[in-house]
């Protein structure tokens, strides 16, 4: 009989929960009682998976989720998470019923975006809402103090919107030099302070300033990479106040194997040549998972030995150069720890020119999740079937 969210490829994406509850708590320790840590959980958690990055989030001492989008927030809230959740992106004030009904906080930057929420919003409905400052990173937010003191005297007279919250988001928190992000703390600074009352919850860092602990906590962090167990940048690796727990790794198994004479060649293009009698494993991933084809010539782990993929990476498949004959089912660690060695996802991202917060959100949903708590098993998700 089929099981539920059973999956029947050998290839998949192991999610160790008790690393983020224990990034959390470390995180958690370091602040005052009464700072808020918000777990950011947008993109499928990091590609990690919603629901169970939430839940050992909130294990692990959080007691706010922030999502990019609403649908996102809506789809915690069907998978049964009551907790407070900020939508941290741009959601059209049509919608605004639909997140006050489900207890949703949103995030608005425009006084025209309040007046029409204003006048979509049922008598009987009530919203929290967030209000973005930008202060430098020019992506989304109010800019002006005039701006916000109109803003604040719109919402002052509507007793169905609680103005809960005002933020920034910075742009080089994770760099060693910090003029720019002192120029934005500033500049939030500023545009606070032409509140008549301050909303209650102010709140400026993310994992890197909250690491770094380079600006106030003020009354929250929002904690994303970190939760993780990802630096935020090479940059500031030494500074970082605990040891950050990789939770995700990558592995697949040996499908085939075979000797191939010197001249033999291997995948599209006929690119890869043995030059001598070699051995050849074939794996069951390829870019259309999210192992992109630029990843050629990277190395994985197996029996805690490094080898390379050789020749191009194929759809669904990709060939690795073993050692010496191994058995078909022998595990191959892409990411993650085998026998004592390691590839990161920071050794992907350096391979693949880009940061390491790419790699987990670009493993497709054809990868299967599989969590992990205590060493066991615990859950397991196949986004195709489900
Ligand atoms: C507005 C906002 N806050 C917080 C975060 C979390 O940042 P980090 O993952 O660097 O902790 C993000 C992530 O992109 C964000 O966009």
């Amino acid at each position: 009989m089929e099981e539920q969210n059973q999956f029947y490829r050998d290839t998949w994406a192991e999610i160790d929960l008790d690393c983020v509850k224990e990034n959390v708590q470390q995180m958690k320790s370091l602040l005052p009682q009464d700072v808020a840590l918000m777990a950011v959980v947008k993109a499928n958690g990091y590609g990690h998976g919603d629901i169970q990055i939430a839940k050992a989030a909130i294990e692990g001492g959080a007691s706010y989720l922030a999502v990019a989008f609403l649908d996102e927030a809506l789809a915690l809230r069907k998978k049964g998470i009551n907790d407070p959740i900020l939508v941290l992106g741009a959601t059209r004030a049509e919608y605004i019923n639909i997140a006050g009904k489900n207890n949703i906080t949103l995030t608005f930057f425009q006084e025209e975006w309040v007046r029409e929420a204003q006048a979509q919003l049922a008598e009987d409905v009530t919203i929290k809402l967030h209000l973005k400052l930008d202060t430098g990173m020019g992506r989304i937010g109010v800019r002006e103090c005039p701006t916000v003191q109109s803003i604040e005297a719109l919402i002052m007279d509507d007793k169905r919107m609680e103005l809960e919250g005002v933020f920034t988001h910075f742009a080089t928190a994770d760099s060693p030099e910090l003029h720019y992000f002192k120029l934005q703390l500033q500049r939030f600074e500023e545009l606070v302070n032409a509140f008549q009352t301050r909303p209650k919850m102010l709140h400026v860092s993310n994992s890197a300033a909250a690491l770094r602990n380079i600006a106030p906590y003020l009354n929250g962090i929002r904690y994303g990479i970190a939760m993780y167990g990802l630096t935020p940048s090479p940059a500031i690796k030494e500074e970082l106040p605990f040891q950050l727990m990789p939770a995700f790794s990558l592995r697949t198994k040996l499908i085939h194997v075979k000797k191939l004479l010197p001249g033999e060649k291997v995948s599209y293009g006929a690119t890869y040549e043995a030059k001598e009698e070699e051995w050849i494993g074939t794996v069951p991933i390829g870019y259309a998972d999210g192992w992109l084809r630029k990843l050629q010539g990277q190395e994985v782990l197996i029996e805690g030995m490094r080898v390379p993929i050789v020749g191009r990476i194929c759809m669904d498949q990709c060939m690795i150069k073993l050692p010496f004959e191994l058995p078909v089912g022998t595990i191959v660690t892409l990411i993650g720890v085998n026998q004592g060695e390691m590839i990161s996802i920071d050794e992907i991202a350096d391979k693949l020119e880009t940061i390491n917060y790419e790699i987990p959100c670009m493993i497709s949903n054809r990868v299967p999740r599989v969590y992990i708590q205590a060493g066991k098993q615990v859950d397991m998700k196949n986004a195709i079937l489900h």
